[in-house]
């Protein structure tokens, strides 16, 4: 039985999943091997330094030669991730066109299932790419635009994202209107009416960055496309730093295209991302890459990509078993807890400007912010070269930001160190 236990993922009724969504039983395999389910039997609240660092220390491999508050760029692979990883390079290396021609399609096939089972969808309504960029790039261009439609933007999007718009707005395809979201709103209502009064009669799709890469603002996304639903207008979500950071459901976004990625929050190898097309649409999207052996209506039309990454897909069903493990709900409260440390504590200091709003329903475990006497560019350097403290300075106006991004292996003695080295420079 204790076997089992180690072996199996139990389906614990909370804890485990994305929003609502019932837990996903994974198959006996040699990948999930590493997982013992009993390290996570405590509680493990957020303030609870000693279950994380038994985390840390247990699963992840640190170089614990600095202090990585940059855990947005992708996330450290769990050990047992990294072994099945190692072990599915070695094998699709070694059984070469046999295994990619044979085994691999099924293989694929699972893991697609298991992914779409994570997210409480139909493995007819995603396809795996292999980032966020490239999904969204997907929807995007294969939306069917007419001349003249409006799409709405603001400075906190995804680059990206922004320039794949524009760039159809160099082609004449669609009008960009990009706007200005306030740094700090005060509440979700704030963010729905803002939106309420940019959408016009020629506007087709918002882009809604549901977790910013810049500052860290949640937007509602949910509430946003129920008031754009009633004027005609879909919207386009790019939950590259919401899937398992942030407890969601997809289907309850109520966003009919939304692009993530497996690497920066779920754990699994760099390659992965996903793309969410509600089944009814399918049909009227236009295909990025050439396919004309799919249905209309199937959502393979948009997934021909010729050689993809084998051992990077292949392991998705391992990196979502291990964040199952240690649950959405857990990771977002402990990194929600890291964040507040830190900003409640410096947003009083004299000479820091946070840019992130600190309620839990606007914010998670990225925040950012700048020191009125220093470039961005500057206090990341210090922090890094005088501290070994690892940041990233952000391009937000004209001052910039430098953003902070815990992960569930930062301990707060690493927040501690990092509010005494801010303090100190804010000083010289
Ligand atoms: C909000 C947001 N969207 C999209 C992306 C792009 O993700 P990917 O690297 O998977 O293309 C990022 C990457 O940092 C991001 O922060």
């Amino acid at each position: 039985m204790k076997q089992d236990r180690k072996y199996f993922l139990k389906q614990l009724g909370s804890g485990l999943l994305v929003a609502g969504l019932p837990a996903v039983a994974f198959a006996k395999n040699d990948q999930v091997k590493m997982i013992d389910a009993d390290d996570f039997n405590a509680e493990g609240a957020a303030t609870d330094e000693k279950f994380w660092k038994q985390i840390a220390k247990k699963y992840y491999h640190l170089d614990g030669d600095y202090i990585n508050l940059e855990n947005g760029f992708y996330g450290i692979q769990p050990k047992p991730v990294l072994q099945a990883f190692q072990k599915n390079v070695v094998k699709a290396n070694a059984q070469a066109a046999r295994f990619a021609r044979k085994d691999y399609p099924g293989i694929a096939a699972a893991a697609k299932k298991e992914l779409a089972a994570f997210l409480g969808v139909s493995d007819e309504e995603i396809i795996i790419t292999r980032n966020a960029t490239e999904a969204l790039n997907i929807a995007i261009q294969g939306y069917p635009f007419k001349q003249g439609d409006e799409v709405i933007i603001h400075q906190l999007d995804y680059f990206s994202m922004i320039e794949t718009f524009r760039m159809l707005e160099k082609r004449g395809e669609i009008h960009v209107k990009e706007f200005e979201m306030p740094l700090l709103p005060k509440s979700e209502d704030e963010i729905v009416e803002l939106y309420r009064k940019l959408i016009t009669d020629k506007t087709r799709v918002i882009l809604l960055t549901h977790v910013s890469n810049i500052n860290g603002l949640i937007v509602p996304v949910a509430k946003i496309a129920a008031m754009a639903k009633e004027r005609g207008v879909d919207v386009m979500t790019d939950s590259a730093h919401a899937l398992g950071q942030i407890k969601f459901s997809v289907k309850e976004l109520n966003s009919h295209f939304i692009g993530m990625n497996l690497h920066k929050w779920i754990g699994n190898p760099v390659g992965a991302g996903i793309l969410y097309v509600k089944k009814e649409r399918i049909k009227e999207m236009n295909a990025l890459f050439g396919d004309m052996s799919a249905a209309e209506t199937s959502i393979s039309k948009l997934a021909h990509f010729g050689t993809t990454p084998f051992a990077v897909i292949m392991t998705i069903p391992t990196s979502l078993a291990f964040h199952q493990q240690l649950g959405v709900e857990r990771i977002s409260a402990r990194l929600h807890y890291l964040k507040s440390i830190w900003v409640n504590e410096l947003m009083q200091h004299p000479g820091v400007e946070v840019v992130t709003p600190a309620a839990e329903n606007l914010s998670c475990g990225i925040a950012s912010f700048r020191l009125k006497n220093k470039t961005s560019a500057e206090v990341a350097d210090y922090l890094f070269k005088e501290h070994n403290i690892f940041t990233v300075s952000r391009t937000l106006g004209k001052d910039g930001c430098v953003r902070v991004t815990p992960s569930v292996y930062n301990s707060l003695d690493d927040i501690k160190k990092f509010i005494a080295a801010v303090k100190m420079l804010s000083a010289l």
